[in-house]
């Protein structure tokens, strides 16, 4: 079995696993087989949301699983729709029926909405109080938001969930987080996979028996980014976290961020007006 996940402590003193199994894009038997091999393999955070719509697969596979809860680590994500209808402890609670489970580790704002995301924090924080969830954090928030939220609140985010990989290195974002202590995960670490066939990353890899996958996410960690790799199929969630062994040398960091071309897996721009 693949070493058990390092964390990293989130501002509130919470300790986020380093390495998690994202589940965006799989749904019903898949979705419950992923988390029940990657609980299997060491890992022990999920990353859900309620708009991808298996959270109840997701609980299906926590409740089969011999994991005691208090070693999980399960984020979920409260959608568009709800910020609008400003519906955010109804969504929470549908969240947490479906997962099956008492409290969330950490709930994210999943994106920005424009004239709520402000409103949407302050009950976020209230949830938080009430024991419903760990950690409460943002997703897909620029520097312009976080700037707005400081403005407002005196609880920072404990972490922001972003794009960033090799071909995305979102330098300035990630900095400016690290600095104000929110913890950076990256989501789509891997580009949904245009990292894998990049020489650089797979002769770098090579020499340390490892992928491109591998070496991508390595890169990742090495800059004390948190990595949720999306994975339905058992040998890809296996190599996804044997990443601990491992390190790479500043030349080869170097030559992993020349990479970086800003190449968006996703287009969001809907979300964020
Ligand atoms: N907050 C947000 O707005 C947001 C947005 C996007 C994603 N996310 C989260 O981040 C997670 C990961 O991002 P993602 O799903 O967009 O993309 P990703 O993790 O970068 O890539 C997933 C793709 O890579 C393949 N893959 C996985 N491991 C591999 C390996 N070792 N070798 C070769 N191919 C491999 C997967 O295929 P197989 O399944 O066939 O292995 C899948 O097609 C999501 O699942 C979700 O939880 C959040």
């Amino acid at each position: 079995m693949a070493e058990i996940s390092k964390t990293i402590r989130l501002n509130n003193g919470v300790e986020m696993p380093l390495l998690g199994l994202g589940v965006y894009k799989a749904l019903g038997n898949d979705a419950q087989q992923a988390v029940s091999c990657a609980l299997e393999n060491g890992y022990r955070l999920i990353d859900t949301a309620s708009v991808y719509k298996n959270e109840d697969d997701v609980g299906r596979a926590l409740h089969s699983s011999r994991v005691p809860r208090e070693e999980l680590f399960i984020t979920t994500k409260v959608w568009n729709t709800a910020q609008r209808l400003g519906d955010i402890e109804g969504a929470l609670l549908r969240s947490l029926e479906r997962l099956g489970l008492s409290y969330i580790d950490l709930y994210l704002i999943h994106f920005p909405v424009p004239g709520c995301y402000l409103e949407t924090w302050r009950t976020l924080e209230q949830l938080c109080r009430s024991g419903k969830v760990r950690a409460i954090g943002v997703s897909n928030f620029e520097i312009r938001h976080l700037e707005m939220l400081a403005q407002i609140s005196d609880i920072t985010p404990a972490v922001n969930q972003i794009e960033v990989h090799p071909l995305c290195a979102n330098t300035e974002l990630v900095s400016y987080c690290q600095e104000h202590g929110i913890a950076v995960q990256a989501y789509s670490p891997l580009a949904r996979g245009a990292c894998r066939n990049k020489e650089v990353l797979q002769q770098i890899g090579s020499q340390y028996g490892k992928s491109a996958a591998q070496t991508d996410l390595r890169w990742l960690l090495q800059r004390g980014i948190a990595v949720i790799p999306k994975s339905v199929q058992p040998q890809h969630i296996e190599e996804n976290a044997a990443v601990w062994d491992f390190e790479l040398n500043e030349i080869e960091m170097q030559a992993i961020s020349a990479l970086n071309e800003n190449y968006r897996t996703n287009d969001f721009s809907e979300h964020m007006m």
